[in-house]
């Protein structure tokens, strides 16, 4: 799949997977050990179905991490999971629920059903050992009858999956370029055949081709492969061409869901459309590039009502008090799948707190 064949139209014309294979419900995190931790993921629900590539957006501190973190279990102290379910949904018709897995349970589930590569993950890899070792003691950890030989001759695939050289098995990471030790953790990510791949910032770190070589990478191994990717990043600009789907966050929740196409089209959430004006468009019309003025709030000291209003353009009386929930956009037409948490769009919530509605601006109803 190479740079001139696909377009973002490309990946937006796929048919959608509605197969849930992944359903994150009412995730919540704090982080700290006193009396007053700080409330970093609030209610956070998001469904990754078969197939899918689901964008998760946002600013830097918004607890992107935090939920790939806490999703597979890997969340370190003092974070903490306060409640909520991770669904994940078997092939074969089976449902358990991460959070609640036992520890050998979990040990089996991860890697096999659900894989991550972590943020920075291409400094993890030990620099005393060659990356074959690394990729055969992973197999062989989770796979004990797989022998020594065969280990390698995986190994060596995996290396060729992620575009590597299967002789560099003999390499040590130093001898590896940034990209190339991250297409490594890849390899070892995929090493088990995982039904869903969350990569956190995988290319982040590494320049403009590489990024682009690694992702379109990941497009065609899905393809290849057919497993579920959440890929997150706080440069929405790359979701566009790589996701299906996209969710927004903001300070801890999520605050747009919705078809990758029509979040680049027909942003509903102020942020969101914020977002997309922070980087020229792909194609079209040349507009002005505007940014979002200030900073996200400090998570500790949450606002009351809406968490983005002290930056919002659209923001009026209710939006002071009034916490918006997560529902279908008050523009006809929408796709009636996707959802955003803004009171401009809930006039419901907004008349029953009593409030006098107000339109949705054209800005956040462009059809
Ligand atoms: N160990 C910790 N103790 C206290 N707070 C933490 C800890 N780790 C993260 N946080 C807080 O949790 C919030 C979310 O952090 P997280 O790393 O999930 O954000 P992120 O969206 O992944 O950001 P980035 O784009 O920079 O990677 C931040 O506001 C951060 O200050
Ligand atoms: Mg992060």
């Amino acid at each position: 799949m190479s740079a001139a064949t696909t377009t973002y139209e490309d990946f937006a014309a796929a048919p959608p997977a509605r197969e849930p294979v992944l359903e994150i419900r009412n995730l919540s995190v704090e982080y700290g050990y006193d009396e007053s931790p700080t409330r970093v993921l609030r209610d956070v629900s998001l469904t990754l179905h078969r197939g899918e590539v689901l964008g998760l957006a946002g600013e830097s501190g918004c607890g992107k991490s935090t939920l790939a973190y806490a999703a597979t279990r890997l969340l370190p102290p003092p974070g903490l999971i306060t409640g909520g379910e991770v669904l994940f949904h078997d092939r074969d018709g089976g449902t358990r629920d991460i959070l609640r897995l036992s520890d050998r349970d979990l040990r089996a589930s991860r890697w096999q059903d659900l894989a991550i590569v972590f943020q920075g993950a291409m400094n993890s890899l030990n620099p005393v050992y060659r990356v074959g070792k690394q990729l055969v003691d992973a197999i062989q950890a989770h796979l004990p009858g797989v022998g020594k030989k065969e280990a390698y001759e995986r190994a060596e695939h995996l290396l060729e999956l992620v575009g590597i050289s299967p002789d560099r098995v003999r390499s040590y990471p130093h001898q590896l370029s940034g990209g190339m030790r991250q297409r490594v953790m890849i390899a070892m990510a995929l090493a088990l055949e995982p039904q869903v791949l969350i990569m956190d910032e995988p290319t982040t770190a590494l320049d403009v081709v590489m990024q682009r070589q690694i992702v379109e990478q990941i497009a065609e191994l899905r393809e290849r492969l057919g497993f579920s990717v959440v890929f997150i990043t706080h440069d929405v600009s790359l979701l566009i061409e790589i996701a299906d789907r996209i969710a927004i966050m903001y300070a801890g929740e999520i605050v747009e869901d919705a078809n990758a196409l029509d979040v680049y089209r027909r942003p509903r959430h102020p942020y969101a459309n914020g977002l997309l004006h922070s980087f020229p468009p792909l194609r079209g019309e040349r507009r002005e590039l505007g940014g979002i003025p200030g900073s996200p709030p400090d998570l500790g000291r949450l606002p009351s009502g809406c968490p983005f209003r002290a930056r919002c353009e659209f923001a009026f009386d209710a939006c002071a008090t009034v916490r918006p929930r997560l529902t279908p956009p008050a523009v006809p037409g929408d796709d009636p799948r996707r959802r955003v948490a803004c009171l401009r769009h809930d006039p419901e919530a907004v008349a029953a707190a009593g409030f006098d509605p107000v339109p949705v601006p054209p800005e956040l109803a462009v059809r």
